[in-house]
């Protein structure tokens, strides 16, 4: 499967790029980055420096993207995700303010000379997807097999407001664009990523792990366990965006409805909430395939193998028995 990943890293970006990287179901033709846990310069850099602790940095590019919205302002979630975007890990490659926005022409590149339909996996706001979309809809419609999307949430149990999911509320006209393109979209969103919760245990083993490859993720996830923490009375993180790429490559980890799917645009209480019409009640066709259940413990040890050299326990993993 041939993939261009969008993506803020952020804590959960940074695993789930280490997932498509050590899957070998993925080809990963670039890596473009956006603005939403941190700046741009900093998720531009973070992605880098994921690829660099990878090995990979050779072989799969990076290019950045939008620095804002394409509307709205700016918003960034340092308290989530820390000061440079990868919880207590110090970066340790430069940090280039001076960025183009080369993420939309790269995709319509890359879409046009692709040999084979290529896969959009989307894990951060969607601004660029949609700067693609208003450059060249025909050309992304004709080369683009599917999105796949971490965002949105189809219960109206949000994480940035009481609503709304934190990637569609950070850039809603985007969204919008993105589920109004006729390319067909498999959503995953918060409604299943919160199965994907990486126990405290399993957290304090890689912090304490010998290995200094497994302690640099131990200290990137240490930050977002203290926020989950803190924020909801969690005994773990939540590893949401890992979930849309195993989801990628191994549709069969979980179970998706076709319905109709909006967001709300306005600038008040339900700014960003994704509206999905699971019954049909709008008489309007489906545009998106929600998830609605996964294979989350399935996804937790892919994760434990392919990115942590399976150094955590199956108890600390899935049960956050410390061992
Ligand atoms: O709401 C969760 C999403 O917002 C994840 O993609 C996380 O990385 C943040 O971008
Ligand atoms: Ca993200």
């Amino acid at each position: 499967m041939r993939v261009i990943i969008d993506t803020d890293p952020g804590i959960d970006d940074s695993v789930a790029l280490a997932l498509a990287v050590r899957s070998p179901e993925i080809d990963i033709a670039a890596i473009t980055t956006t603005y939403g846990n941190a700046p741009v310069a900093d998720t531009t850099r973070n992605a880098r420096e994921v690829l660099a602790r990878l090995g990979a940095e050779a072989r799969i590019p990076v290019y950045p993207g939008a620095d804002r919205p394409l509307l709205r302002s700016l918003e960034v979630a340092l308290d989530t995700h820390g000061v440079h975007g990868i919880g207590y890990v110090a970066p340790t490659l430069p940090h280039d303010e001076l960025l183009t926005v080369d993420a939309p022409q790269v995709i319509l590149r890359l879409a046009a000379a692709s040999q084979q339909p290529l896969t959009l996996v989307a894990l951060g706001p969607l601004t660029n997807l949609a700067l693609a979309l208003a450059l060249d809809r025909p050309l992304l419609r004709e080369q683009v097999a599917e999105i796949v999307l971490m965002g949105g949430e189809p219960n109206g149990y949000g994480n940035i407001t009481p609503v709304s999911e934190f990637n569609i509320w950070c850039d809603p006209e985007a969204a919008e664009m993105v589920l109004h393109s006729g390319i067909p979209i498999r959503m995953v969103g918060l409604n299943v990523t919160r199965r994907m919760v990486c126990p405290s245990a399993a957290v304090a083993a890689l912090a304490q792990d010998s290995r200094p490859e497994l302690k640099w993720w131990g200290d990137m996830l240490r930050f977002y366990e203290e926020f989950h923490r803190r924020r909801e009375g969690l005994a773990g993180c939540i590893l949401n965006d890992p979930l849309a790429i195993a989801l990628a490559f191994a549709p069969e980890l979980g179970t998706a409805a076709p319905m109709h799917v909006d967001v709300m645009r306005d600038d008040g209480l339900t700014r960003g909430q994704t509206v999905c019409d699971r019954h049909g009640f709008l008489d309007e066709p489906p545009n998106a395939r929600v998830y609605l259940d996964v294979h989350s413990a399935d996804v937790l040890h892919m994760i434990n193998t392919r990115v942590w050299e399976g150094a955590v326990s199956a108890d600390a993993l899935l049960h956050g028995m410390s061992t």
